[in-house]
């Protein structure tokens, strides 16, 4: 694990930026795992602003999204779908086809999961974006999750249906499940980029570096990762006994 601690939400979405950039300049046809909320906001814009500076391109990128929710339609503004397109999808060459959400279709939903880590399994990532809840989940992955689970269903904790009803006009908007990849979908990625900001984020960081490897502790299973770089601003790493900007184990 890398560990680096920036200033603010600026410069780690720009540092954050500057390794998915390198990696695709190096590769073109580029894997990239994607992920939704606050965290990676700020590095899809560096990313628009690189493309639209001709630096990469995306004609050849494929993209695989760790989650979405059930219940709520596809063009709901706040499912994961809407999110990717508003964020990045519309503001890039990236082709249609190459964009992969997993689908929340309900009537079908245990075959499209399983069509999803097909998919997943075919097109290992070269580079997984991951946030990191106040619980330490990753993907929609929550405390007690399997460490073996792959595309699954998973029904949210209250924690991180508050923790999402700033999105909605109120927690009861919020969906009660979504779809996601599971932790050995997540772990089947060559390299993982995970960003975190925020004093909430703070214990999650420490317990996902510090904490013993457990499935009450999502994110502690990327401590046996070959290679792992987190990314936070001063209050995300404020627990963390960091005496310089760099920490590596
Ligand atoms: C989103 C996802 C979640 C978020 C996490 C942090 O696709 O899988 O694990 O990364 O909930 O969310 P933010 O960035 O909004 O704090």
């Amino acid at each position: 694990m890398r560990i680096y601690k920036y200033k603010n939400y600026d410069e780690v979405s720009k540092v954050s930026a500057a390794i998915v950039i390198r990696e695709m300049i190096k590769n073109p046809n580029i894997i990239l795992g994607l992920a939704t909320g606050t965290s990676p906001i700020g590095l899809y814009k560096n990313l628009i602003k690189a493309y639209n500076e001709y630096l990469i391109s995306f004609k050849d990128v494929k993209t695989f999204n760790l989650d979405e929710y059930i219940g709520i339609p596809n063009d709901h503004p706040e499912s994961y779908s809407s999110f990717m397109h508003r964020h990045l999808f519309n503001h890039i060459d990236i082709k249609e086809q190459n964009i992969h959400i997993p689908s929340n279709e309900i009537e079908h939903i245990e075959n499209l999961a399983e069509e999803y880590n097909k998919k997943l399994f075919g097109n290992q990532r070269d580079v997984q974006i991951l946030g990191i809840g106040a619980n330490a989940h990753i993907g929609f992955n929550e405390p007690g999750s399997e460490m073996s689970n792959q595309t699954f269903i998973i029904k949210l904790s209250e924690e991180t249906r508050m923790s999402n009803a700033r999105f909605f006009d109120s927690v009861d908007e919020v969906p009660t499940h979504a779809v996601t990849m599971g932790i050995k979908n997540i772990m089947f990625s060559k390299q993982i980029i995970l960003l975190a900001f925020g004093k909430e984020k703070a214990d999650a960081v420490y317990k996902m570096v510090y904490g013993k490897i457990t499935e009450d502790i999502p994110a502690s299973i990327l401590q046996l990762h070959p290679d792992v770089t987190i990314i936070l601003d001063e209050e995300a790493a404020s627990k963390l006994d960091m005496k310089s900007d760099f920490l590596e184990f």
